[in-house]
């Protein structure tokens, strides 16, 4: 094996130049080069590439975002776009892939091995919803940008006191999985979380608020994972059943950036050393992961097809936070 050639694809993350700086020395320490290939797929199938240098990936590891930029291809899908990026992969020899990404980089990635393309996948995204890994790139951080803000929140909330009762609604990004809203929640003290793998009643959601405000708390903040609904709509629901004139809070995509945390830093390096071993050993078409603090693998259609499922201890530690 002489060039691996590196991807960071879809919603970017928090710890991806990590896990290229890794993916680059992990290939040196192998007498291989690391190729990254810039803007995902789409610089893929544009030959869009560089060589990677030892010196410099060690000034990225604590840097947002990702170096090589990340995109969105269409044509990718498609036997054009395919045949495009194979024969880039090929004219520039590059002898296996790795891809930083979610779940839809790993449908592509797959698409590559059917075509005889060496690939691993590797979990990247502040969602965390891949099987097969306890945890993906980004979420970590994200979760402590959400703590903090939900802290901001506290700060102003105890300190003005008003004649009735003031509930903040906080919308949390992470689609179908609310692994982000919940244990930032947690982390935080939120009130109340709704996430679209736990179902709930709003009506119950608002006892339990006014229970709180009985006992002499005089303001309450509740998460919602964008999964479970619009934030309009609950709050239309929320004052209505409460008669109250609540606040949104939607944190959007500063989710996203801010310094990686280094538990970051730390599983992309883990992940990034494990891909490159894995192509060494002339494996294909499978994911890495941390499952219980070890680095693993998985065939890469596991975090396509399974459903990230979130701990039971998880929800357990949420219900007891939330008293
Ligand atoms: P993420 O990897 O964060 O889930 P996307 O779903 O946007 O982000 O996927 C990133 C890219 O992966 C897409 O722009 C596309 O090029 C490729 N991709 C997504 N789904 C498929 C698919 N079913 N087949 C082939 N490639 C895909
Ligand atoms: O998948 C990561 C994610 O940040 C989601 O949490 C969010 O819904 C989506 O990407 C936003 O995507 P975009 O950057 O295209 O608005």
């Amino acid at each position: 094996m002489k060039r691996i050639g590196v991807i960071t694809s879809g919603g970017d993350a928090p710890g991806m130049n990590a896990c290229i700086r890794a993916i680059t020395k992990a290939a040196r320490a192998n007498q291989v080069e690391a190729v990254g290939i810039y803007e995902g797929y789409k610089g893929l199938m544009e030959g869009n590439m560089t060589s990677l240098d030892v010196n410099y990936v060690d000034e990225i590891v604590e840097l947002s975002g990702t170096v090589l930029k990340s995109a969105r291809s269409k044509l990718f899908k498609t036997k054009e776009g395919q045949k495009k990026a194979k024969a880039q992969i090929e004219a520039n020899d590059i002898s296996g892939l790795i891809v930083i990404g979610g779940d839809g980089s790993f449908k592509g990635a797959n698409l590559l091995s059917e075509n005889g393309i060496p690939v691993i996948g590797i979990p990247a995204t502040i969602d965390n919803d891949i099987a097969g890994t306890d945890y993906s790139i980004g979420v970590d951080s994200a979760i402590n940008i959400v703590a903090g803000t939900i802290s901001n929140i506290h700060d102003t909330a105890r300190s003005l006191v008003v004649d009735t009762p003031r509930v903040f609604l906080i919308e949390v990004m992470g689609r179908h999985c609310g692994y982000l809203a919940i244990t930032a929640a947690i982390a935080a003290g939120a009130d109340y979380c709704l996430i679209p793998e736990v179902p709930y009643e709003l009506q119950d959601m608002c006892s339990h608020i006014e229970n709180k405000f009985r006992d002499g708390k005089q303001y309450s903040v509740i998460v919602l994972a964008e999964g479970v609904m619009n934030v309009d709509k609950l709050k239309k629901d929320v004052d209505k059943i409460l008669n109250i004139d609540s606040r949104i809070s939607l944190l959007g995509h500063q989710q996203r950036g801010g310094t990686p945390t280094v538990f970051d830093r730390l599983i992309a390096t883990q992940m990034g050393v494990k891909a490159v071993e894995l192509l060494l050993e002339g494996k294909t078409n499978r994911m890495v992961g941390i499952v219980a603090g070890k680095t693993v693998d998985h065939p890469i259609k596991k975090g396509i097809n399974d459903k990230y499922k979130i701990n039971q201890d998880l929800i357990k530690a949420y219900n007891i936070s939330i008293l």
